[in-house]
């Protein structure tokens, strides 16, 4: 496995990899990798020929000073879980390789970003469009690969690709969940162990709220009963639930057949601010 950590090393070896005919598929990570990171690394290992996977926590994507600065991070034990996985090239820049002068362009997804992690973090958005821009025009990747628990992200940046026609195609892989339910996540290493026993009940809840919404209960109803139930957990304070168009994104207010639901939360324990999301088909 290569280590690249400037931009130009990044897009010499895709540049190349390309030249002699080969796919080459990106796996964007802010790092702290899990089993969910892993699936996209081997999703991409079996549909590409090289396998970069990117490295790098992002500041404009911050909009809280110390999640930025608690986020975890573990170069070494994360280069050692890449190699095995498929990796081919890990790129692991710095702030200063990302960010040679300030971004002053700003990204504007519409009522994509008016709800849920748009509205409750000003600026993510802005900041994730602005370095996957950056990772892709480094990399010129054929395929970039993106867990579904980032449900919104993945829309964003699929209206990024669109808007601006990068030549690639996005490529999404399921949620990975812990034996009890709780998604896989970096944040989680930060969860203390009160926290981290709370945590499953982010997923329980959702998972009840499904039911609901299969059982025709009106979005407002589900919304409001999984706050509720939420509110009653000591550890837990959440941000909001949602029950959205599963493509828009839009807050339902009923259903219409054959469209695809999602119900999303974002929750803090403890200090760590947590997302999840399911989907009803
Ligand atoms: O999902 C993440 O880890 C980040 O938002 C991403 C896509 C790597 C951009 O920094």
């Amino acid at each position: 496995m290569q280590i690249l950590t400037t931009a130009a090393g990044l897009h010499a070896y895709t540049e190349q990899a390309r030249q002699s005919g080969k796919r080459v598929g990106l796996v964007p990570t802010m790092g702290a990798l899990h089993a969910g990171h892993i699936q996209l690394v081997q999703a991409a290992g079996a549909e590409c020929n090289e396998v970069v996977v990117s490295i790098f926590v992002n500041p404009t994507q911050f909009n809280n000073a110390d999640d930025f600065r608690l986020y975890p991070r573990v170069p070494e034990a994360d280069a050692e879980m890449l190699a095995p996985a498929g990796c081919t090239a890990l790129f692991i820049p710095s702030v200063d390789e990302m960010y040679p002068s300030p971004a002053v362009l700003r990204f504007d997804f519409g009522s994509l970003e008016r709800v849920m992690e748009g509205a409750h973090r000003p600026g993510h958005f802005n900041g994730v469009a602005t370095v996957v821009s950056k990772l892709f025009h480094m990399a010129r990747p054929h395929r970039a690969y993106f867990g579904q628990k980032d449900w919104q992200q993945v829309a964003v940046i699929r209206q990024l690709v669109a808007d601006l026609s990068f030549d690639l195609e996005i490529v999404t892989c399921p949620t990975i969940r812990e034996a009890d339910g709780l998604a896989m996540s970096s944040r989680n290493r930060r969860l203390d162990p009160a926290a981290r026993a709370a945590a499953p009940r982010l997923h329980q809840v959702l998972a009840t709220a499904a039911a609901q919404v299969q059982q025709g209960i009106a979005p407002a109803q589900v919304r409001a009963e999984a706050e509720a139930t939420l509110r009653r957990e000591p550890l837990i304070t959440p941000e909001y639930v949602e029950v959205a168009d599963a493509q828009t994104l839009q807050p339902l207010t009923g259903y219409v057949p054959a469209r695809p639901v999602v119900l999303c939360l974002a929750a803090h324990l403890g200090g760590v601010r947590l997302i999840d999301n399911v989907v009803v088909d």
